[in-house]
């Protein structure tokens, strides 16, 4: 039982806030520490609150961080992709994304006026399949869109070489994988670009805010103009754009995270590592695998449950779990495939994503845990695993 072998020491959480004895324990590590409070208050105490001097620090910091020789802040996420994709992606295009990942990867394609082709998810990475990726090329695809999952770095050897061989662009969206590696470069290194989201649940945050980085400068400057209306000079356009700007204050905070980004991320690494210990003794659950090579960030903790191992399906394996004061969440109950937005679009129902739409659920993982949580939540995995055995 993981209550009598614990996994983890308590320990001071490493950032203020929100404090380590809440229950239920809680699956986001809500609220700033106060020297991002100070970081923001300085900004609106200036007077410059939109685009301005944070953002660029927090974009010259930020790429090099990733690896990136450009990065370009933005207003959220969403439209990181959409900023990414206008300039890579021609309408009617076919670009190839995974089942498996969160709707903007796939809807953004949609905006774009291109044509999304659905492949399946790696039952062992939950990243995209790229065999099964290989086998949707055809002679309209002109990208790949790929999500590293969870925090979880995709085969980015495998998908470059596809993308090498068949004259394709790569979009990596890294929404949910701030700072992690892959063979030992930051993720800026890969692809034709990478998006980030700096929403309020993930691993750094401005509560909503976005990022492109790129190692293309011609890409870059697209992105910059598009980002802004196109504006070259004051009223002077040379494109058609939008405002898709971050303000300083998002940025300041933003800058203020990545003091102390390192440290949240080796926390998070140092929980997976004690959940690990503990969800690897019980029968029937299964602990997340990292891909070959890279280096996990854990924004999320994603638990799979051998379906017939359990009396019971995957909600009320949750809900059971919530009984005992653990906050769980499900990324996701559906793929994209099952999704009616995309009903147009879908072929067929990739199976490993079916399968894992009813089968995975998060447990939380964030920098703020004490070592006594992580075992709370270990010991309520095998309490309930217990109770729903099959
Ligand atoms: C994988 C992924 N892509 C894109 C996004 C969109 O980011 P935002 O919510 O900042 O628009 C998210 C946000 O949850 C995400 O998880």
């Amino acid at each position: 039982m993981p209550s009598t072998t614990p996994a983890a020491t308590t320990r001071l959480a490493i950032d203020g806030g929100a404090p380590v004895s809440e229950t239920p324990i809680p699956m986001v590590a809500a609220g700033l520490d106060q020297t991002d409070i100070d970081a923001a208050t300085e900004v609106l105490r200036s007077g410059m609150l939109r685009q301005g001097p944070r953002a660029k620090a927090f974009e010259e910091r930020f790429a090099s961080m990733t690896d990136a020789a450009h990065a370009l802040t933005c207003a959220n996420g969403t439209c990181a992709l959409q900023l990414a994709y206008e300039p890579l992606i021609q309408p009617g295009d076919e670009v190839i994304v995974p089942a498996w990942t969160y709707i903007a990867t796939a809807s953004m394609i949609v905006a774009r006026g291109a044509t999304p082709v659905f492949c399946d998810a790696d039952p062992r990475t939950y990243c995209i399949d790229v065999e099964d990726a290989a086998r949707r090329v055809t002679s309209r695809t002109s990208a790949i869109a790929a999500t590293h999952l969870y925090g979880n770095p995709v085969e980015i050897d495998a998908v470059q070489a596809l993308a090498q061989q068949n004259g394709l662009r790569v979009i990596y969206d890294a929404a949910q994988a701030h700072l992690a590696r892959y063979k030992g470069r930051g993720l800026g290194a890969f692809g034709d670009a990478v998006t980030y989201s700096f929403y309020a649940t993930k691993n750094i945050s401005t509560g909503e805010g976005g990022m492109v980085t790129t190692n293309n400068a011609d890409l870059a400057r697209s992105v910059g103009l598009l980002r802004s209306h196109g504006e070259t000079g004051k009223y002077l356009h040379e494109s058609i754009g939008f405002n898709y700007r971050m303000t300083d204050i998002e940025a300041a905070i933003g800058l203020s995270q990545l003091d102390r980004a390192d440290a949240m991320t080796k926390q998070r690494r140092a929980n997976a590592a004690a959940l690990d210990a503990l969800v690897g003794t019980i029968d029937g659950l299964h602990a997340p695998t990292q891909t070959e090579g890279a280096e996990h960030v854990y924004h999320l903790y994603a638990v799979r449950m051998d379906r017939n191992a359990f009396a019971c399906d995957r909600d009320e394996f949750v809900k059971a779990l919530q009984a005992e004061g653990v906050q769980c969440a499900v990324h996701y109950p559906y793929p994209l495939t099952r999704q009616p937005a995309f009903a147009k679009w879908v072929e067929e129902h990739p199976p490993v994503s079916d399968a894992l739409a009813k089968s995975l659920f998060c447990v939380p993982v964030h920098q703020r845990l004490s070592g006594d949580q992580i075992n709370k939540i270990g010991e309520a995995l095998a309490k309930v695993a217990d109770a729903k055995r099959a």
